[in-house]
């Protein structure tokens, strides 16, 4: 049965439930195969997404505008010194404003509170591009590039290698979702935010998921089917970075780390990467690794989400 989708907002995948994030996946898929046998499918023709952004993007930026014009749409990239999200105009008169031109918008943004605010004011579906708690768009690539190479996600385990972050936060509800095993393991005092391992707990409780925060890299990794790393300084840490990388140092996904994973597992990352820091190129060059895959998957997987809830 298809559940319909129009109007919803993806602050978190946490208010999404397992069979909506199946039915994005699934659509993903399909307009995938559509991509590549070159049929079109202007089904979003006449609509606008704004894209706001506080922070630098490749990935986000490229593929939501060329999702939106692959859809017969049209994207409007709004930088930082724009708009001044909050502070040359409250994000409640932004959201405001900007829907009663546009049929969505998307939003980078460094405080969670400033999309969860977009939402509440938007007339029109809100979609969240990264902020420091989360990166919700960023797992539903991660989902569809385990979901298109695997027979199946349940009982799965991915073990997340490094800060526990924005992409650990939202991982570990996403894999609860699915019924997936989620273990973070990072250096004491950079575990993820209780109140993320709380929601994805909660999920797993249903879905049979454990979620697990670790310390040891090597004692995680044995038999893992995904790995999956992350920069060790996030954007807006720059001035940590060098901190960070004599705390991080043994929190990389390097060749002795993968070979202990289970003998068909995967490697992910969401890009950018940072080589000899939280990964070696080696492993980013394996066959087992699907970084660029994923990368790709971003088109895809917000096409879907796109036309789910803007059509
Ligand atoms: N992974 C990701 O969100 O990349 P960008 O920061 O380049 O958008
Ligand atoms: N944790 C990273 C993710 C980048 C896609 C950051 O927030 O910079």
């Amino acid at each position: 049965m298809t559940i319909n989708l129009k109007g919803r907002h993806m602050i978190t995948l946490y208010d999404w439930s397992a069979e909506e994030i199946r039915q994005l996946l699934h659509l993903a898929d399909r307009l995938k195969q559509e991509v590549y046998t070159g049929t079109a499918h202007p089904l979003l023709a006449g609509k606008t997404l704004a894209m706001i952004f506080e922070k630098p993007s490749l990935r986000t930026m490229v593929s939501f505008q060329t999702g939106m014009y692959q859809l017969g749409g049209h994207a409007i990239y709004l930088g930082p010194d724009q708009i001044g999200l909050g502070k040359r105009e409250s994000v409640e008169d932004v959201a405001r404003v900007l829907s009663s031109y546009v049929n969505g918008i998307m939003a980078r943004t460094f405080s969670y509170e400033a999309v969860q605010e977009l939402a509440k004011y938007s007339a029109v579906p809100v979609i969240n591009g990264l902020t420091d708690f989360n990166h919700p768009c960023q797992v539903l690539a991660d989902l569809l590039t385990i979901y298109e190479t695997r027979s199946h996600m349940k009982g799965l385990s991915m073990v997340y290698i490094g800060d526990g972050n924005n992409m650990a936060h939202s991982l570990a509800i996403g894999c609860a979702k699915m019924g997936m095993h989620f273990t973070c393991v990072c250096p004491e005092g950079y575990d993820p935010k209780t109140e993320a391992m709380d929601m994805a707990r909660e999920v797993g409780q249903k879905t049979g998921s454990h979620i697990e925060v670790a310390h040891d890299v090597m004692e995680a990794a044995k038999g893992a089917n995904v790995l999956y790393t992350d920069v060790w300084a996030s954007m807006g840490q720059e001035k940590e970075k060098e901190e960070r990388k004599a705390i991080f140092r043994d929190y990389q996904i390097n060749m002795d780390v993968l070979n202990v994973t289970a003998p068909d597992s995967m490697v992910l990352h969401c890009l950018p990467a940072h080589y000899d820091e939280e990964i070696t190129k080696d492993v980013v060059d394996d066959p087992r690794s699907y970084v660029f895959k994923q990368a790709e998957n971003r088109l895809h997987a917000q096409k879907a989400l796109m036309l789910a809830t803007m059509a």
